[in-house]
């Protein structure tokens, strides 16, 4: 079976991911309750592979803490070699196409991937390699900022899956792709 890939992300009404300067102060809303964190870790708990850009790389190494415990990690980058190079954290840099990577992930014996970051979910969209979306709105207009979304050569036709929303007006939607292409 191909890896299946899913994107577990929050972003603002107007569909951006991060400010310009790639801050998220913003995504942690006024009013959220402490114990509450919108389906992440049962989500966490059911991949067992992350794939994210350079760009969330860079964020991720920020914080200071490896978020991914003992999953294998794909971090995408031109600057990468085609056959993958070894980071901090038992994670792979690589320089792959989306096709190639699921291909990877598929010969590894991955079952669920994290698609992460901006540029890196908007080619796996184009590539048609997306199987499954939760996007969590966060009650905002940035006006500007680094999209979720770009232009694809295809419409994606998606099932409605599931809408939830919490006390702080975040809103979590969960959409599947209807068939693979
Ligand atoms: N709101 C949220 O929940 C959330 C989640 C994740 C990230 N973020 C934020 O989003 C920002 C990062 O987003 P981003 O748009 O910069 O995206 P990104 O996908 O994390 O990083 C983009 C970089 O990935 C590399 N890349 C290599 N192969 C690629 C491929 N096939 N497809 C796409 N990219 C590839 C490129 O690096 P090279 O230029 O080196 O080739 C590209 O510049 C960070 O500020 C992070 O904090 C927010």
């Amino acid at each position: 079976l191909p890896t299946r890939c899913s994107v577990f992300i929050a972003c603002s009404i107007d569909g951006y991911i991060a400010r310009k300067d790639g801050t998220i102060d913003w995504l942690t809303a006024p009013g959220a309750a402490e114990n509450e964190d919108y389906g992440y870790h049962e989500f966490m708990r059911s991949v067992d592979a992350v794939v994210i850009g350079r760009g969330s790389y860079q964020f991720v190494q920020s914080l200071g803490s490896w978020p991914y415990g003992e999953r294998r990690v794909f971090v995408l980058s031109s600057k990468y070699p085609r056959q993958g190079q070894p980071l901090p954290h038992s994670a792979t840099g690589i320089s792959s196409s989306p096709p190639e990577l699921s291909d990877l992930m598929k010969e590894l014996g991955l079952v669920r991937a994290y698609i992460d970051g901006g540029r890196t979910i908007q080619s796996f969209l184009e590539c048609g390699l997306i199987d499954d979306l939760t996007i969590t709105r966060v009650p905002i207009l940035l006006g500007s900022g680094i999209p979720l979304f770009g232009e694809m050569k295809d419409e994606l036709p998606l099932r409605h899956v599931e809408t939830r929303s919490f006390p702080n007006g975040l809103v979590q939607s969960r959409y599947e792709r209807t068939s693979r292409t």
